[in-house]
Parts: C-alpha cells; sequence; structure tokens
C-alpha cells in the first residue's frame, strides 16, 4: 500500500513538450532554424520571468511566451506574420504530453494521491491545456503563479500550493523535471522529485533532489517502493 502524498505538478517540460513545438515552427521557417528558435524561445520565456520576479513586476504568462517567441524570431533573423504567430501561441496550449504521462498519472492516482498541476502558465493557457492533453481527469485542478503575481522560483508560489491544499509546505512534493522548480522549492521547504528528462544534467546551485525518477511511472514506483519500506 503507497502512502498517499500530496504531490504539486510541474507543466511545462514535465507533463507536456514545450521544444516539439519546433515541429510546428517547421511549417513556417527553415528546418535548421526550427529547433533552434523553440530552444530559444523556451529560454527566453523562463529568463523574462525570472527577470520579471527579480524586478518585483508581473505580466501574465501568455505575454511572457509571446515577448520570447519575438526575441526567439529575431535572434534567428526571421520574421512571421500575425497569423503564424497567433497559431504557435495556440499550439502551445495544445502541447503534446511526454509518452510516460498517461500511464504514470493513471498508477498515481489509482495509489490515492492528491494531484494538482502547478505552473507559471496562466490560468488561460492552463486551462486549455488541461484539456488539450487529457489531463483533467488526474488533477484536482490547477494552481497558477497568476494568484501570487510572481514566478517560480519565488517562494510566495510554492507557499501558495500548500495554501490551496490547505498543507504544511514540508507535507508537499514538487513533481518537475526543471532543476530550477526542484530547487526553489527545496529552499522554500517543500520536497522535491526530479523527472529527468535531460540525461542526467541538473544544475549546480543546489544538490539534486534526493527522488530522481527518468519517468512518472518510475515516480509511481518509486513512491510504492517507499510505502512498502
Ligand atoms: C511551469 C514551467 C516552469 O510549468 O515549466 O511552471
Amino acid at each position: 500500500m503507497t502512502e498517499p502524498e500530496a504531490l504539486a505538478f510541474d507543466m511545462y517540460g514535465t507533463l507536456v513538450d514545450p521544444i516539439r513545438i519546433w515541429k510546428r515552427l517547421e511549417q513556417y521557417l527553415p528546418d535548421e532554424d526550427a529547433l533552434r528558435v523553440a530552444e530559444v524561445w523556451r529560454q527566453k520565456q523562463l529568463e523574462y520571468t525570472f527577470r520579471l520576479t527579480a524586478m518585483e513586476k508581473y505580466e501574465d504568462f501568455e505575454w511572457v511566451t509571446r515577448n520570447a517567441l519575438d526575441y526567439a524570431l529575431d535572434a534567428a533573423g526571421r520574421e512571421l506574420d500575425a497569423d503564424h504567430k497567433d497559431a504557435l501561441m495556440a499550439q502551445y496550449n495544445n502541447l503534446e504530453r511526454f509518452a510516460d504521462v498517461e500511464e504514470g498519472l493513471e498508477r498515481l492516482k489509482e495509489a490515492g494521491h492528491t494531484m494538482v498541476v502547478f505552473s507559471n502558465g496562466a490560468p488561460r493557457m492552463l486551462d486549455a491545456l488541461m484539456d488539450a492533453a487529457g489531463l483533467r481527469p488526474y488533477f484536482q485542478g490547477f494552481v497558477s503563479v497568476d494568484q501570487v503575481k510572481a514566478y517560480k522560483p519565488s517562494p510566495k508560489t510554492y507557499r501558495r500550493v500548500a495554501e490551496s491544499l490547505g498543507r504544511q509546505i514540508g507535507e508537499i512534493r514538487l513533481v518537475s523535471s526543471n532543476p530550477f522548480d526542484d530547487i526553489g522549492a527545496e529552499a522554500a521547504g517543500m520536497q522535491a522529485a526530479w523527472v529527468d528528462r535531460s540525461g542526467g544534467l541538473f544544475d549546480t546551485l543546489a544538490p539534486r533532489p534526493e527522488m530522481v525518477v527518468a519517468t512518472l511511472t518510475e515516480l509511481a514506483d518509486t513512491l510504492e517502493a517507499r510505502a512498502a519500506r
């Protein structure tokens, strides 16, 4: 029997793949640019969230994502018309799920864990994505950082999840593939599981979480094994 935990799942990079949007970019850009633009888009998007939060300013994730796309296109020396950019933003709300997500979430739900999505995503984006990626059945709902008008890894964001779940922060485990998110959660007093989707490369800012898994099915195995001890 698994001891039920409260699990807060990161969205982008953990449940759905923001880099796979390069497949859509390929329709508008030369092949050699598509993947690079997708990568710079994601990097710049996160950089903007960090910078806004350091400046104590807030623009929602839709604004950030759109502006980061403009930067990524500029950096590649490319331009796209407004329709194509709108289509890419729409695609962002229909990103592909990682292959292990369905089985992993199914098993975790079956084991009785309390599960929410916890993301930088604007409520409108998360709402759309929960439906498009078929995530609704597994989660109680989502907590967007929009509620505190600050981005991860501000401790305010992690505290808000704890408040929403009505639990002590140390009783909650963040499940994230993003090292900055795992480190931020632990710094705020939360537990973390790193979903290693990058082949072992973790940030050198802090030790990796004690719990490291390659997939969500492995997370289900790990939590079961822990409960059996
Ligand atoms: C999120 C970003 C960090 O979903 O991927 O919050």
